[in-house]
């Protein structure tokens, strides 16, 4: 039985990654390797309980041992690796957890995989992947005017996340320049669907909405941000797995650039009519709040490369794919209840004391 490897597949993205794989006729089994953080939640991968195609270790990507058994037991054709400290404001609070998992968990892994791969036969080596998903924030932030990020945009991180994921990034650029190990990159605009942490922008503006809670719009509410549905993601990565050069890093995006203020005036207006209020609109709820340090003005993607090599373009638009979004948290809402209900409350509490 051939298998893929994915680090962080119980976080947003990567169980995305791992549903929508599994969904596919023929495809690899999976050996899961997720330390389970705040962010990490097995409920969203309960419709794999009892699938022998997915294989769950609750392992840090830190633990050289843990990771070393796995590609020995496993030994998997690729690599995919999500696991990460994703969140901006998390990484201004308390930097240290994004340099220990970002940095060094993205060292460790890629040392297990040099070993790992060092031990291949010829045909194994020539078909083996090692895919590193990062960010668009590496790039820094643009001007109202500026052109849209390409792969030749040079690095500029702001956030202590930012520049974690831009030293992981140059590390696994550094591993195949010397190694030669077969790495691929992706570096992704902002995504949003199901089973997102309601501490991002749009699951929390979704979750307070409905909890007649404010709507919390950092600063003026103008930063500008680049949309992609997370399925659009998961496709985006299958293709650049697929057909991908080694050593080649490319930019995923949705060609969809709103202001936050946008994005939430058309979740109020979606909620509006999916779950109307007794009286008023959920646009009522909005307030401004203190902004973000050093909060990055504009991102935006240009995923032309992905569209030209690979032949990779977004299925979903905003409104398609927010409308869905919408419409899954209205039908998941145990699943909501189950992440909010915990520690999820201190981070609240700490982030918009004010
Ligand atoms: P997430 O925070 O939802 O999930 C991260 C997962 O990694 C969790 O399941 C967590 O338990 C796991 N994890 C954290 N530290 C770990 C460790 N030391 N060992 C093993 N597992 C660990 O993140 P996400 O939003 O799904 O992002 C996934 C990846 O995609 C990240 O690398 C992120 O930088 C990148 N990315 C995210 C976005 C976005 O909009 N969310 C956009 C572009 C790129
Ligand atoms: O661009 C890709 C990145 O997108 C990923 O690498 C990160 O992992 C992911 O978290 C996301 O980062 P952002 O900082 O852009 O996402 P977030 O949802 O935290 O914020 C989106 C925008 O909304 C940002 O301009 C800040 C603003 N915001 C966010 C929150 C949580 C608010 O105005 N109010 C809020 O309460």
């Amino acid at each position: 039985m051939s298998h893929i490897l994915v680090t962080g597949g119980a976080g947003f993205i990567g169980a995305n990654f791992v549903l929508n794989w599994l969904a596919q006729a023929g495809a690899d089994s999976v050996v899961n390797v997720d330390k389970l953080t705040y962010a990490g939640n097995l409920k969203t991968l309960a419709s794999l309980d009892g699938d022998a195609r997915h294989i769950f270790s609750r392992s840090d990507i830190c633990d050289r041992a843990a990771l070393d058994s796995l590609l020995k037991q496993y030994r998997p054709r690729a690599v995919l690796h999500f696991a990460a400290e994703s969140h901006v404001d998390r990484s201004i609070h308390g930097p240290a957890d994004f340099i220990e998992t970002n940095i060094v968990g993205t060292f460790t892994l890629l040392e297990a995989v040099r070993a790992y791969y060092a031990d291949l036969g010829d045909a194994e080596k020539a078909a083996f992947r090692f895919l590193h998903v990062s960010t668009d924030e590496v790039f820094g932030s643009l001007g109202p005017t500026d052109p849209q990020f390409t792969e030749a945009t040079a690095y500029a991180p702001n956030s202590p996340y930012s520049a974690s994921k831009a030293a992981s990034d140059h590390l696994v650029r550094a591993y195949h320049h010397t190694y030669g190990l077969p790495v691929l990159t992706t570096n992704c605009s902002n995504n949003y669907g199901p089973y997102h942490f309601p501490e991002k922008l749009i699951p929390l503006m979704i979750t307070n909405a409905l909890n007649g809670k404010p709507l919390p719009v950092y600063g003026d509410g103008l930063n500008v941000r680049d949309w992609l549905y997370v399925g659009d993601h998961c496709s985006a990565i299958r293709e650049v797995l697929a057909r991908g050069v080694p050593g080649e890093t490319y930019n995923v995006g949705g060609w969809n650039e709103k202001t936050n203020l946008d994005v939430v005036h058309t979740l109020c207006d979606l909620l509006d009519e999916l779950q109307p209020k007794a009286a008023g609109s959920y646009r009522d709820q909005i307030a401004f709040v203190k902004d973000r340090p050093g909060h990055d003005r504009r991102y935006a993607i240009d995923a032309g490369k992905l569209e030209r090599e690979l032949g990779w373009k977004p299925a979903e638009t905003f409104e398609t794919g927010l409308r869905k979004t919408v419409q899954w948290y209205l039908s998941h809402q145990s699943w909501v209840e189950d992440v909010i209900s915990g520690d999820y409350r201190n981070w609240v509490a700490k982030q918009y004391a004010a």
